[in-house]
């Protein structure tokens, strides 16, 4: 930067680099001084117009009334019309059909599968798990062994009617001793490891067989005859893990309390003390449109990896 100054009157600031480059005073131009005089007067319009300025508990309004959730109902409204149009015809076939005949129709199928995501994660996934995948004391819905059996119309059902398994406490009749009762938990547990035959697992055997009746619900194997609701103790998976005030407790101990306390036993106006709890509530109240929706899920369920 120099002092002197070869260009005095051609209104340059009087700083000067490199010999020659030089800043000028001129005015903006008018196009500019017009864009920024055009943006005082938006924000006026705009903090009139619009919610804007923060107060203690709230905000200007705004005289046009718009707020952010209006306008994303206003959109999801559209979305909502758009896909009630596109997919009527396969709404109105889920209302229509049976699930046995949604699930022979592929295209059927595969539109009920999809949009039954979030409704299960809403309204099933809570108890039953990611895609079914099951929570201590609550079934898996993604394997083959059902408590009620698994076909479309059996897992339909569970929804309409809600499911409510039974087993009485202490055998049928509710006179088994506790050394009994440790005795067919043995045997019960046998039967899944392959050896119920052995000659320590008799006594269980004859319990299980004779006085305890398991047989009567669970089979004369450990598999159910036919699904009732009882649990297949043939396969290694467990309904109820442990007991209440040790939830590691091992197979044997949750075996015991089991057939100890029953499952959903009633006493009095309540429940016995202890007696497991399992309980599938019906959803024909619950899921909106339930008509559809059960149809939906059920053909879901089916779907998960166990269905028959
Ligand atoms: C409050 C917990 C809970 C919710 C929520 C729930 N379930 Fe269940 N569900 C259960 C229980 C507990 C059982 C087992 C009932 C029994 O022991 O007999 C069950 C059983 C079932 C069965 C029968 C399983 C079998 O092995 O036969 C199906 C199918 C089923 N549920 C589907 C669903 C679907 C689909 C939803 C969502 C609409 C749902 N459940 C929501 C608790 C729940
Ligand atoms: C009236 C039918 C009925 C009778 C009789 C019955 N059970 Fe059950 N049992 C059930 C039902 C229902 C369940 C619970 C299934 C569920 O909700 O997961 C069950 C569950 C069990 C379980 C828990 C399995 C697990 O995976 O956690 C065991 C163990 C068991 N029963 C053993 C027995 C034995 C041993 C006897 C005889 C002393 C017996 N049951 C008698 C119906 C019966």
């Amino acid at each position: 930067m120099t002092q002197h100054n070869p260009w005095p009157d051609e209104g340059n600031t009087g700083h000067i680099w490199d010999d020659d480059i030089r800043e000028l005073d001129n005015p903006p131009p008018l196009w500019w001084m017009l864009a920024f005089y055009a943006g005082f007067v938006a924000i006026i319009f705009y903090v009139i117009y619009y919610p804007a300025i923060p107060w203690v508990n709230s905000h200007t309004k705004g005289v046009a009334g718009w707020t952010a959730i209006e306008e994303y109902n206003q959109d999801f409204q559209v979305l909502n019309n758009w896909r009630q149009r596109t997919f009527a015809a396969e709404e109105e076939q889920l209302r229509a059909l049976d699930v046995t005949e949604i699930i022979q129709d592929d295209n059927l199928r595969a539109y009920a599968i999809n949009t039954s995501r979030v409704l299960f994660s809403d309204y099933c996934m809570a108890c039953h798990g990611a895609e079914g995948s099951g929570n201590p004391n609550f079934p898996i819905l993604a394997n083959d062994d059902w408590l009620w059996g698994g076909s479309v119309k059996a897992i339909e059902a569970a929804m309409i009617n809600g499911r409510v398994g039974n087993m009485p406490a202490r055998g049928m009749m509710g006179n088994l001793t506790d050394e009994e009762v440790i005795e067919v938990a043995k045997y019960s547990i046998a039967l899944s490891e392959g050896n119920p035959d052995a000659e320590e697992f008799a006594a269980g055997k004859a319990l299980y067989n004779g006085k305890g009746m398991c047989m009567a619900c669970h089979g004369p194997a450990g598999k159910p005859l036919a699904p009732n609701g009882a649990a297949n103790l043939a396969n290694e998976i467990n309904r109820f893990q442990g007991v209440p005030d040790n939830l590691q407790a091992s197979r044997l101990d949750s075996y015991i309390f089991t057939i100890k306390y029953g499952v959903n036993v009633r006493q009095g106006g309540g429940f016995l003390e202890n007696t497991r709890r399992a309980e599938m509530p019906s959803f024909k109240e619950r899921l909106p449109d339930a008509e559809v929706n059960i149809k939906r899920l059920a053909v879901y369920v089916h779907s998960l990896g166990g269905g028959q």
